[in-house]
């Protein structure tokens, strides 16, 4: 075993492609300042890897690639590299600054990539393989190896690849599911039989790299950690190409939230996810969704008065986690049409006055009147109604 292999039976290694597969999708793209800024914000979350970008993409993604190396320390910075010599000589470069440093290398394995895209064989696939993957090891001492589209490549010949791959000296071995299409338990059957089938798979580190196409990118993502994988690659905000990448915190939290189903754990500071999320929102200027688990808006607030009378008295009834164990300042009793007298009578109480039931109910009845009319009551609006002031004056 290689002394990652070795690093912890039960440590689930977080491979952020934020600045790579991430702003690969249109919309996303970001300059050197902008990735240096979400380059520290991966950092404090600590992730384990920053994949920086693609050096041979451009000279610019080469120079941000380059930035991020000499400025950001603690994580292992990795660039990605086309199965050729001049990418994994750019990608060389790039990283050259790092402390700890990465090459990602990939090539297509499935029949419509080798066939439409590629026009190679098997065999020269794996003749590439074996040659350029040697080729990057000789120059650094982490290699990973993605076979593209792996879920839709014929198993007998991903072993193959993968053996290939190991022998050259690849470290870690990623199984993308490059278009999203797998499910949870073909995933967990497929990464249960590369590790049982693959020569010598126990000197490598297994990854996951799952799409979102058919919204099932955290899911497969945890099956295969179920099945072995331990190292998760993955994108804040779940952003990536097309549908994106599975998402950073949902599958973080999903881990720590569930340690008893899947007994393992990661090194990432949840406390620092909210603003990981904030961050990329504001450099990339896309609003995250209100609805979006672990960080949208909604992700910790109540309206519904039922929720809200739970909440407020336990609020483990409908919530499995804390607003403040990802960062959010804390959960939101949003008072609106839904709401009932508990939450109006606690926002009362938390602005500051006291009023007996009496006050309270004819207070209740302007408030509905005034919710009706409007989205959300505010904080400003229920002093008013406490001073008597109605909807019509
Ligand atoms: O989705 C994919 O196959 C990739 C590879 C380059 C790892 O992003
Ligand atoms: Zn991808």
């Amino acid at each position: 075993m290689t002394s990652s292999a070795n690093k912890s039976v039960d440590h689930v290694r977080i491979f952020d492609t934020t600045l790579r597969d991430g702003e690969q999708a249109p919309g996303f793209s970001m300059d050197t300042g902008a990735k240096l800024v979400m380059a520290r914000a991966l950092r404090d979350l600590n992730v384990d890897v920053i994949e920086a970008g693609f050096a041979a993409a451009s000279p610019g993604d080469a120079a941000a690639v380059s930035a991020i190396a000499r400025e950001v320390e603690g994580p292992i910075i990795c660039s990605l590299a086309r199965l050729t010599e001049p990418d994994i000589d750019a990608a060389l470069r790039a990283i050259e600054p790092a402390r700890r440093k990465r090459v990602h290398v990939f090539i297509g394995t499935s029949p419509l990539h080798r066939e439409a895209k590629l026009k190679l064989t098997k065999e020269e696939i794996l003749a590439r393989v074996a040659r350029l993957v040697a080729h990057a090891r000789a120059a650094c001492e982490d290699v990973e190896f993605s076979p593209e589209d792996a879920i839709r490549t014929e198993r007998e010949f991903l072993v193959e690849v993968c053996a290939a791959a190991i022998e050259a000296g690849a470290t870690t071995l990623n199984i993308p599911d490059t278009v999203g299409y797998t499910t949870p338990e073909e995933i967990y059957d497929l990464f249960s039989f590369l590790r049982a089938n693959t020569p010598d798979a126990d000197k490598v580190v297994f990854s996951a790299h799952c799409h979102d196409d058919l919204g099932m990118a955290v899911a497969n993502s945890l099956a295969a950690v179920r099945a072995g994988a331990r190292q998760v690659e993955c994108a804040v905000n779940g952003i990536g190409e097309r549908a994106g990448n599975c998402s950073l915190e949902e599958v973080v939290m999903a881990l720590a939230t569930r340690r008893d189903h899947f007994g393992v754990t990661t090194q990432i500071d949840t406390t620092k996810i909210y603003p990981a999320s904030q961050t990329l929102a504001r450099v990339t200027h896309n609003p995250i969704p209100r609805n979006k688990a672990i960080v949208g808006k909604n992700a910790f607030a109540h309206e519904a008065g039922i929720h809200q009378h739970g909440v407020l008295a336990n609020k483990r009834t409908y919530e499995i986690m804390d607003a403040e164990s990802v960062g959010m300042p804390s959960n939101s009793i949003v008072l609106g049409k839904h709401s009932g007298k508990h939450a109006l009578a606690a926002r009362i109480r938390a602005l500051g006055f006291e009023v007996g039931d009496n006050r309270l109910n004819e207070i209740f009845v302007e408030f509905k009147k005034l919710a009706d009319a409007t989205r959300e009551v505010t904080d400003a609006d229920v002093v008013r109604l406490v001073a008597g002031e109605t909807r019509d004056g």
